[in-house]
């Protein structure tokens, strides 16, 4: 059996990081990742944030693995016509430009359906349709505009960014879903059809949990949220909730030994209900097991910040991993702050396939992650990102089947790049 988008041709027309995830994943589970590029750099990442002068940058490298590269100038007429040949071979074309500039390329939905009616437009924007669609988003825009940042923090501070990728990846693993269901249905329909997500509804897809919770404070405060048990009034909505768990047990980072000099020697701590007898025992206060104003979940929730503060003097006794040990052996859910050195050098995850090195012809070897989406019978090679316009002969000689002639008079056009000749690897 062959991979499962065996055959199924995605032109890549994305850039920076939403719209490459998500053909990142369609390239992992098979499908032929067409990236069309301009001609003169290419995807602005490989630029950005250059550790090695003149190489592709670890942005672009991490995020377009298993793909091939053509550089086109879409707005060149003869580079017109190879992307219009494209899209008559395609099934997906994928992009993330700024609103409007698909339509300034010429590529409307009707004419593309026209020329291929059986290609899926997927498309990733900032916003939806309303006040904001026509703006430009980045990332951190995203996180605050989809409830993501007046929900993450520190109570009496700024509202708060944080490091995952929710806006960029988590709209472009959404997307991927679109796409994949899109095919699915074409199956039956034998058409195409647009996938649209935009950044501000994904964010706020993940920050689910927040609209919950602004619901339920209109009946009454947050108990499990700590400004509860310090007796601070509620406002009008979500307020930041720092390191509180956000599920229905409470939850709390705590120091390790170590702390003063390491800044990662924390445990994230779960004082689930289940195993709140174990959590006693361990920690040095068996009464509580037993004493009505801690025995039950209810009626801790005024005094978590006791319980906590107690807890952590427990904590602070034992390194991170050696408090995991002993509270896994209860079953007590925990997990350590990992810095990313520490990720980045852990065994496990390479074993695993979660973490990769990979060889690159300019760089040399780097990391990156891996598919975090495992198919029993599946598994997946990640391979180096294409360097700037690499495979551009291959593609038109095989995906449109341009004969040496043609493919030489389109070299000449000037509408698309010369391949880079790569030393033997
Ligand atoms: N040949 C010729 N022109 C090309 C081309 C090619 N191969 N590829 C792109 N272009 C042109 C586009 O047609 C566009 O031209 P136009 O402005 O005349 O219409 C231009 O390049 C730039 O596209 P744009 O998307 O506006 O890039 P930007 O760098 O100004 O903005 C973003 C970047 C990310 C802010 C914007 O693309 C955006 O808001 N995207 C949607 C949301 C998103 O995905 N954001 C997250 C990114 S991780």
């Amino acid at each position: 059996m062959g991979a499962p988008l065996a055959g199924v041709k995605v032109l890549d027309f994305t850039h920076v990081q939403s719209g490459p995830t998500c053909t990142q994943l369609l390239a992992w589970f098979g499908a032929d990742v067409i990236k069309i590029e301009r001609p003169d750099g290419g995807d602005a990442t490989r630029q950005q944030l250059q550790d090695i002068p003149g190489v592709d940058s670890l942005y672009f490298t991490m995020l377009n693995h298993n793909k091939r590269s053509i550089t086109i100038d879409v707005k060149h007429e003869t580079g017109k016509e190879v992307l219009w040949r494209l899209i008559r071979e395609c099934d997906v074309l994928v992009e993330n430009f700024a609103p409007g500039a698909l339509d300034r390329m010429g590529l409307t939905w009707d004419a593309i359906q026209a020329a291929n009616p059986r290609l899926i437009l997927a498309s990733v924007k900032g916003f939806g349709p309303g006040r904001y669609e026509d703006c430009k988003v980045y990332e951190n825009v995203a996180q605050c505009a989809g409830g993501a940042a007046s929900t993450t923090g520190w109570r009496g501070d700024k509202p708060m960014v944080t490091g995952a990728q929710i806006g960029d990846s988590g709209t472009g693993l959404h997307l991927a879903l679109g796409i994949v269901t899109a095919l699915y249905h074409r199956v039956q329909s034998g058409r195409g059809q647009r996938v649209d997500c935009a950044m501000q509804d994904s964010v706020l897809n993940l920050c689910r949990v927040k609209l919950r919770d602004q619901q339920r404070l209109a009946r009454g405060p947050l108990a499990e949220y700590s400004q509860y048990g310090e007796g601070i009034p509620f406002g009008d909505s979500v307020p930041r909730a720092g390191n509180d768990s956000g599920g229905g047990q409470p939850g709390r980072i705590l120091k390790c030994r170590g702390w003063e000099q390491d800044p990662d020697a924390y445990i994230y701590f779960i004082a689930q209900a289940a195993v709140w007898k174990p959590i006693c025992d361990i920690i040095g206060e068996p009464d509580w097991k037993t004493d009505p104003d801690y025995a039950s979940p209810q009626a801790r929730l005024p005094h978590l910040n006791e319980i906590f503060t107690r807890i952590e003097a427990w904590t602070m006794k034992h390194d991170k991993f050696e408090a995991m040990d002993i509270l896994n052996a209860y079953d007590i859910p925990c997990g350590p702050i990992l810095s990313m050195k520490e990720i980045a050098e852990d065994e496990a995850l390479r074993a695993s396939g979660t973490v990769v090195e990979v060889d690159h012809p300019t760089r040399g070897s780097y990391l990156t992650v891996g598919n975090p989406v495992r198919l029993s019978a599946n598994p997946v090679t990640v391979q180096r990102s294409p360097l700037l316009g690499e495979h551009t002969d291959e593609i038109l000689r095989d995906v449109l089947g341009c004969s040496a002639t043609e493919i030489d008079a389109i070299m000449w056009s000037g509408a698309v790049g010369s391949t880079p000749k790569i030393a033997a690897e």
